[in-house]
């Protein structure tokens, strides 16, 4: 991955369906904590090619943390703490964009964020100043970038844009809600890109997401949205993204 030195590991935070990083050779496991409490899971270092990478799998392993209430200042102060400057979030998402059907992969340059209620910044508490951080593009080019060649490289099937609109959960939106979604220019739909992107960038952290879709928002296709079909394109579209990662690591 451009832009990480190859002794800096890269951080990989895996969400639904990628629990372990099969392929991940691994140097050890570390349980943390932080002054915001205990990360998802344990750190696990190791090495994806010649990369050395520390992989935290966001709804813990087994996976048992819903969305709303994963740690995101733990998981990503640890990583920090552990070295990292580059995140890769790995995200499930239902589809909005019609080119993005389940097992399509995404690099999204963009976000809005309708979640509530979340612990979402750093700069809270017993404070001398306040901060406004940037947020104009929450993804990293260098990483997005190094994310779009693998893909190439590798002829996995992806788009290289689209806006992540970032849901509560831990239910599914209504039709209405995924309509209101599109009008606000959303691609796609996920419960876990924020406030994690704005957390890494709060700590100056390079941050990108690469989406997985695993199932047409609700009301993009003419049933309801099951675990089935879920779990099916999981099955289906995680070799791709395996690939994408490693591809993107040995660069
Ligand atoms: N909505 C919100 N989050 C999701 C979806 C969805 O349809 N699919 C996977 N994560």
């Amino acid at each position: 991955m451009t832009q990480a030195s190859s002794t800096a590991p890269v951080g990989i935070i895996g969400g639904t369906g990628l629990t372990t990083l099969s392929g991940l050779t691994i140097a050890g496991e570390s349980s943390v904590s932080t002054p915001w409490g205990e990360p998802s899971a344990p750190l696990v270092e190791g090495r994806l090619g010649e990369q050395s990478v520390i992989f935290l799998s966001r709804h813990g392993n087994p996976h048992r943390i819903p969305p709303h209430q994963v740690n995101y200042r733990a998981n990503i102060l640890a990583l920090y703490e552990a070295g990292v400057r580059t995140v890769v979030g790995v995200n499930a998402v239902g589809g909005i964009h019609p080119d993005m059907g389940p097992a399509h992969v995404v690099v999204p340059d963009q976000i809005i964020d309708y979640t509530w209620g979340r612990g979402s910044t750093f700069f809270e508490g017993d404070l001398d100043s306040v901060t406004h951080i940037d947020f104009t593009f929450p993804y990293d080019a260098g990483a997005r970038q190094a994310l779009i060649d693998a893909a190439r490289r590798e002829s996995v099937p992806f788009s290289d844009f689209g806006v992540y609109g970032a849901t509560q959960g831990p239910r599914l939106e209504t039709a209405a809600e995924i309509r209101r979604m599109e009008r606000d220019g959303c691609d796609l739909v996920g419960m876990t890109g924020m406030p994690e992107a704005a957390l890494a960038a709060e700590l100056g952290m390079r941050y990108v997401c690469l989406g997985l879709v695993v199932n047409w928002a609700a009301g993009k296709s003419d049933h309801i949205i099951t675990m089935e079909e879920i779990e099916e394109a999981i099955e289906q579209g995680m070799s791709g993204v395996k690939t994408i990662l490693a591809s993107s690591m040995a660069q």
